[in-house]
């Protein structure tokens, strides 16, 4: 178990190829040779490594999502983001079951749901009875928003996510979990956290939306210097055309239209391996077997820093999750 007094401070990514491990940025631009981007893997503070390239499941529909699931694994991915809020861990564990991929291959992030704070055991043992699957590599906090089972308006007035975490740490002792992490964590959730003296335990993972059009160069560089690496979510800008979605449009942004035309790429591959060589992990949702393939043809390429910079500098704003479902305010919109 790695603790704050053990955890080496990272300032920069590594990126672990073959079992070494690189600074990105430098093996990105530097390399003569793009590397195998869909087969390598981040190192985690705790020494595991988090595979770079996952798919995402939220909103997959029941009776997809298990298919999606197969058939991802069965092309190449090794890594599967769901979350008991989601309602689809019964599927993905049957996904993951019926690709006939060895479970120790695969890399599997679930979440704790807000109502479930107060009783992470049960919120866990309910995530691994659905899942079905042995043992959770990752188990995140979806948000730090302790909310009332009775009444999803109201915050619990007893508890916050600093007790959910005191709770979280005791399940690796368990050991059905590899790594814990949070999700949806700001600065200023991560230093109070960090600060307290209950917090033994580094987060492994802070899994935030992050695209060329929430970019949060703050948040990144305190996880980073924290020694917390960063999942990706909503990486492709969120599903175009939900109604949480304002904006749709990111993949028609003229910067990335132009790199993706450059490199011979979709918009969608660009970006993600944008997220990719800012030292991200990335987890594009799709339900579709082209797409889920073409996310993953992400080898023997890469952006220039010139690319990457071009698509850096699109300006729209956007966010696809806000917190105004939720009884506390998660997002303050400093850094987003
Ligand atoms: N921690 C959190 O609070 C949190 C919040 C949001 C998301 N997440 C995680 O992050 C994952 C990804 O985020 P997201 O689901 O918001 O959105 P996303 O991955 O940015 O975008 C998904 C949308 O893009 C479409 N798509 C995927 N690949 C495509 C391609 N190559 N060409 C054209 N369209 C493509 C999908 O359509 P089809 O499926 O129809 O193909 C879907 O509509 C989620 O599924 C979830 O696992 C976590």
């Amino acid at each position: 178990m790695s603790t704050i007094s053990s955890v080496p401070q990272r300032t920069g990514c590594l990126w672990t190829v073959f079992g070494l491990r690189f600074h990105l940025a430098k093996l990105v631009f530097d390399h003569p040779t793009p590397i195998m981007m869909s087969k390598t893997s981040f190192a985690l503070n705790n020494g595991l490594a988090i595979p770079a390239v996952g798919l995402g499941t939220w909103q997959s529909k029941p009776n997809e999502v298990n298919e999606a699931v197969k058939y991802a694994l069965q092309n190449g991915y090794r890594h599967i983001d769901t979350a008991l809020n989601y309602g689809n861990e019964k599927e993905v564990g049957e996904g993951i079951r019926a690709s006939g991929v060895p479970r120790e291959e695969i890399w599997v992030t679930t979440k704790l749901d807000n109502p479930w704070h107060k009783r992470v055991a049960e919120g866990f043992a309910k995530s691994m009875s659905d899942l079905d699957i042995g043992y959770i590599d990752l188990f995140l906090m979806h948000f730090p928003c302790s909310t009332d089972p009775e009444d999803s308006t109201k915050h619990l007035p007893d508890w916050d996510y600093v007790k959910t975490w005191q709770e979280m740490q005791k399940l690796l002792d368990m050991g059905k979990v590899k790594a814990i992490g949070v999700s949806n964590f700001q600065v200023r959730h991560l230093e109070k956290l960090l600060a307290d003296p209950s917090c033994k335990v580094v987060p492994a993972v802070n899994q935030i939306e992050l695209h060329p059009s929430n970019q949060s160069p703050k948040l990144l560089e305190f996880c980073s210097s924290k020694g917390i690496h960063c999942t990706a979510y909503s990486c492709l800008g969120g599903t175009a055309g939900s109604a949480i979605n304002n904006s749709g449009t990111l993949l028609e942004e003229q910067a990335i239209v132009e790199v993706a035309t450059a490199k011979g790429k979709t918009p969608q591959q660009v970006v993600l391996m944008w997220g990719l060589q800012r030292g991200t992990s990335i987890i594009p949702k799709s339900i579709t077997p082209s797409r889920i393939a073409q996310n993953f043809e992400l080898d023997g390429w890469a952006l220039t820093s010139e690319e990457a910079d071009k698509i850096s500098g699109v300006t729209t704003r956007f966010k696809v999750v806000g917190d105004s479902w939720m009884p506390i305010k998660v997002f303050f919109g400093d850094d987003e």
